[in-house]
């Protein structure tokens, strides 16, 4: 096993962590079984995380202000590759990140989702939830060489110089995604009132501030995990284009946008 991961290391792969288009050495992805948790409090931690991740709503209402889970797009529990998956993620943070104009931690990545994609507020960094979450994401990082990514992390990307058409994208909309996401947007809500199916638009959605409201970001997910089960059957253009289309729709917005980008190389698509 660990040989496998050494001689992976050579390998080179591009991959795209929200802004950033990154050519670098990679290891293997590959995922923890899930009979290697540990037993005892580290286990219970790791256990708790995970359920803190795919439950996040309900595990942490003060802390979520939309209806979403982390795993709604960190598929299954964030063990699915180029779907921004965690495995790995131990290791390379602390990580430079243009958004933020520095070195960021990765408890305040974590927090930046929570501030964005959960419309939310941030976790205190020495909270057990924090802690349990972290717990997780180490443990779905065994065996990945400090400092490397995994083939497979963030998304896999689009092209950039395909021009979005909305009009096109409402089309795709509404024959590859309304039957699930709804024809308004919205999701579909169990009988308890948590979503059976995540909204992509409206209160309950991310917000503007968020990666999964930049075009090409969420057409490089939605290109490879959408409609789920039947990823990679759009074109690059219908992906694009149906991404212009959703993450215009109305949703939260989130104030602090102006600090973005402080050394002024936002991408394209960014939301200012
Ligand atoms: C609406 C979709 C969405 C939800 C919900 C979401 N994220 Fe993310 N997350 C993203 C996107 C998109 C990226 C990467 C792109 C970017 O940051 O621009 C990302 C990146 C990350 C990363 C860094 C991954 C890497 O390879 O660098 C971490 C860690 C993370 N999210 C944790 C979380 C946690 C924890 C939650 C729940 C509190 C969460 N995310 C909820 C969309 C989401
Ligand atoms: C068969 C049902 C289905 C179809 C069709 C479908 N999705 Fe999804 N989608 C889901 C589910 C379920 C999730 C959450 C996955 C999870 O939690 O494991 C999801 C998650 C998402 C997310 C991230 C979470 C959020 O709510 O923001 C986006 C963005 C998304 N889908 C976009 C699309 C787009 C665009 C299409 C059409 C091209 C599409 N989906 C078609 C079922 C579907």
């Amino acid at each position: 096993m660990r040989f496998a991961h050494l001689a992976s290391v050579a390998v080179v792969a591009v991959f795209v962590i929200g802004d950033v288009c990154a050519q670098a050495p990679v290891a293997v992805f590959s995922p923890p079984q899930e009979s290697s948790i540990p037993t005892g409090t580290k286990g219970v931690a790791i256990q708790a995380g995970r359920k803190i991740l795919t439950e996040t709503q309900t595990s942490l209402p003060k802390n979520v202000g939309n209806g979403l889970s982390c795993g709604n797009c960190h598929l299954s529990a964030g063990t699915v590759a180029n779907a921004s998956p965690w495995v790995g993620i131990w290791g390379v943070f602390p990580e430079y990140r243009s958004r933020s104009g520095k070195i960021i931690s990765l408890q305040e990545r974590v927090n930046d989702c929570f501030e964005r994609s959960m419309n939310g507020q941030a976790l205190p960094y020495n909270s057990t939830e924090m802690n349990n979450i972290l717990a997780y994401m180490q443990w779905l990082s065994t065996g990945v060489p400090t400092g490397l990514s995994v083939k497979g992390r963030g998304f896999r990307p689009v092209d950039q110089d395909l021009k979005p058409d909305p009009g096109r994208g409402k089309l795709v909309y509404e024959a590859k995604c309304a039957a699930c996401h709804g024809a308004d947007g919205l999701g579909m809500k169990n009988p308890d009132g948590s979503y059976a199916l995540p909204p992509l638009w409206g209160k309950d959605s991310f917000n503007d501030g968020a990666g999964m409201a930049r075009t090409y970001t969420a057409a490089a997910f939605v290109k490879h995990s959408m409609p789920l089960g039947q990823g990679g059957t759009l074109t690059d253009q219908e992906a694009v284009d149906v991404s212009e289309f959703f993450t215009h729709q109305p949703r939260p917005v989130y104030p602090y946008k102006a600090k973005d980008w402080p050394k002024g190389d936002q991408p394209e698509d960014a939301r200012i």
